[in-house]
């Protein structure tokens, strides 16, 4: 096997968390540091996975060991945190998005071109097996032209509001998934039919209509 990569990690929340668990049972990564405006969140997760840990994304960005960095802070903070990283020459996968505006987010992946590094985002469907597949058999035209594409998805469990209130939306920070890249045979982007939520079978249901700002909001509380 060849060297491992040092990666350090800024954001230990929710996704945080899962990711330097992944990161420290990968043979390919060495996960230097873990970072976390709160301490407490910070020490926990350093200690659970016995790697050093800090309050100060400052201590990755300088650590010459450190050839990249995993962001999964909010994403307010994502255009930012990504020009730090690349105007000192590391490495980023960014969860996703970049930035809930188009002009930041051009100016972080211009930024990473114009540094020579590598700018990854947190599109994981691009990497699920069948999502692949069924793009497969879509562009082999085994399903003749796609006029609707119709996704249905599931958390555990519901984020909680002030997550929710950072993200852009509900409905921008869940469907992006959907609609991060054009759909394949030049169907046209998605349009959703409903409106709001409803509660269908126990279970709390989303529909995007078409033209909704990207803040938009709307989950309703305790509904799932
Ligand atoms: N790809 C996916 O399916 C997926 C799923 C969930 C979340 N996400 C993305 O991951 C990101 C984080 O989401 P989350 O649910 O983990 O949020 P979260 O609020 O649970 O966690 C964010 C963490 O970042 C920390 N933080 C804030 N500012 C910081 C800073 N300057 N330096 C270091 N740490 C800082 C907070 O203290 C918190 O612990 C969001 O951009 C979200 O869109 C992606």
């Amino acid at each position: 096997m060849g060297r491992r990569v040092r990666l350090g990690l800024a954001g230990l929340g929710r996704m945080g968390r899962l990711h330097a668990e992944n990161l420290v049972r990968s043979p390919s990564i060495e996960l230097v540091r873990v970072v976390d405006t709160v301490e407490e969140a910070a020490r926990a997760t350093g200690e659970q996975l016995e790697v050093e840990w800090s309050t100060s994304y400052e201590d990755l960005l300088q650590d010459p060991e450190i050839e990249g960095v995993v962001l999964v802070t909010p994403t307010a903070l994502h255009a930012q945190m990504i020009g730090q990283a690349v105007g000192v020459g590391k490495h980023v996968f960014c969860e996703k998005p970049i930035a809930l505006e188009l002009e930041p987010t051009a100016r972080a992946i211009e930024a990473a071109a114009t540094a020579g590094v590598k700018l990854q985002v947190g599109f994981h469907r691009r990497f699920d097996p069948d999502w692949a597949a069924a793009a497969a058999r879509i562009r082999a035209g085994e399903l003749g032209d796609v006029h609707l594409f119709r996704s249905s998805l599931r958390d555990k469990r519901p984020p909680s509001i002030d997550y929710i209130a950072g993200s852009g939306g509900f409905f921008a920070d869940v469907t992006i998934h959907d609609a991060h890249r054009p759909p394949p045979s030049g169907a046209q982007p998605m349009a959703h039919p409903g409106r709001g939520f409803r509660r269908l079978g126990g279970r709390l249901h989303a529909t995007v209509p078409p033209g909704l700002p990207p803040r938009a909001r709307g989950v309703r509380r305790g509904d799932t």
